[in-house]
């Protein structure tokens, strides 16, 4: 079965997508899924798009033509998106799994009451022909979960035979954790920033509004502001217990002005040093929580090597830290991915959620249906879960969607 998943993050860089094709391997302790990864690439958002994404993630109110407006323009870009990497690997494909972008994920005390996406899926269905699974997040709230981490379903599939507690890490614009410790359930949760604040930082020192930290140099221009680090890590979302989750409705340059308030006169390479090590530190500290010895990173923020030194040096000689790519899956396509597996599991009637890390009540399907060309006919359900994922790629992975789209 070929399946398109279409990611955007927090960070609002890009879309990503990812091309898959699932294939089913019986084996005597279970099945085996094998994800052989055909392509995937990003398709970075036009200035216009792009800007007009973060003014939905980061004002406190937007008009709601503004948010009509977005969910169509995305609907169309991913609709170019998915037919160009179909194109591009001259292949159909089965279904389309689209996030879309979150526009607000609503908490309170710890409770999230809803939590929109936009990126209408009806331009993709009309365009490429193929049912699009999205609203993926929607079904987990309704049944008492956070809806997220999304990523613990792929992470414990992917990881199943850890022989060591193992954090599979994503330094999105939040970091999220998935711990997978040998006879103990998983259990995952958003840690809080990995990039957001270094970006706030990185667009006020460069007046680019999409301006990143690139290669981590400005970071490495600055020093670590002992107190302000102390000021930020007093915030009360990272002594809350799991399951929890967050976003830029917490983690937002308001955050950051708050702690600086009261520091007038900082060098900004000395506050985004700091939002640096704060990412490290809060990350590292959930890793030792839970005894973690093998941390396995992805995600925009393993291409930050100030990033990288610290959460290297934050964790410590007891903790090996790897990118996921040693597991044959490329960082940068891990959320693109899980977004396709995801509609595997869904379209063949298995649980798309790991109950114990989201806190649901119970483990659910992910999404909602628009039909392709043709009515939707879906499979015999599946009577198990795979008992582990197993991915697989092309000698070299083509990138054809980067840029031409
Ligand atoms: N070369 C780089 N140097 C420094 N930071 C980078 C680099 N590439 C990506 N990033 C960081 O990664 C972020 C995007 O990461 P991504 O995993 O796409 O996050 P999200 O899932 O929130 O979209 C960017 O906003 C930026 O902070
Ligand atoms: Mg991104």
């Amino acid at each position: 079965m070929i399946v398109t998943g279409l990611m955007t993050g927090t960070s609002a860089d890009a879309l990503d997508v990812a091309l898959v094709d699932f294939s089913v391997i019986r084996g005597e302790d279970g099945d085996e899924l094998v994800m052989d990864l055909l392509d995937h690439g990003e398709v970075p958002f036009p200035s216009d798009l792009g800007r007009d994404l973060l003014r939905l993630l980061e004002l406190g109110s937007v008009p709601l033509s503004l948010v009509a407006d977005v969910d169509s323009r995305l609907g169309v870009l991913s609709a170019d998106a998915v037919q160009g990497i179909l194109d591009a690997n001259r292949v159909d494909c089965d279904l389309v799994v689209s996030h879309g972008q979150t526009v607000q994920h609503l908490l309170s005390d710890g409770v999230v009451r809803g939590t929109l996406q936009v990126g209408q899926p009806a331009w993709i269905a009309e365009r490429t022909g193929c049912p699009v699974l999205s609203d993926v997040r929607a079904r987990d709230v309704a049944a008492g979960g956070q809806g997220a981490p999304l990523a613990s379903m792929l992470d414990s599939l992917l990881f199943a035979d850890a022989s060591e507690a193992t954090a599979a890490v994503n330094l999105g614009g939040i970091a999220n954790i998935t711990v997978l410790s040998p006879g103990s359930p998983p259990v995952a949760y958003d840690t809080g920033p990995a990039n957001a604040l270094i970006d706030v930082m990185a667009r006020r020192i460069t007046g680019d509004p999409r301006g990143i930290d690139r290669d981590g140099a400005l970071a490495g221009r600055g020093r670590v502001v002992e107190p302000l680090l102390e000021d930020l890590l007093a915030e009360p979302y990272y002594r809350q217990p799991a399951p929890k989750s967050t976003g830029k409705e917490l983690f937002h340059a308001g955050h950051l002005d708050r702690a600086l308030a009261s520091r007038p006169g900082l060098d900004p390479h000395d506050v985004i040093a700091t939002v640096t090590r704060l990412t490290a530190l809060t990350v590292a500290a959930e890793c030792h929580r839970h005894g973690v010895t093998r941390a396995v990173v992805s995600g925009g923020g393993t291409h930050n090597p100030a990033l990288m030194t610290e959460l290297r040096r934050a964790l410590g000689d007891g903790v090996v830290l790897e990118p996921i790519d040693s597991t044959g899956l490329p960082g940068d396509a891990k959320e693109a991915a899980l977004m396709a597996l995801l509609g595997w599991l869904t379209w063949h009637g298995l649980p798309a959620t790991v109950a114990s890390c989201t806190g649901a009540s119970r483990a659910t399907p992910a999404g909602r249906l628009t039909p392709g060309r043709r009515p939707l006919i879906l499979p015999e359900p599946r009577p198990h879960l795979p008992h582990r994922l197993r991915v697989t790629t092309r000698p070299e992975p083509s990138t054809s969607v980067e840029g031409d789209l």
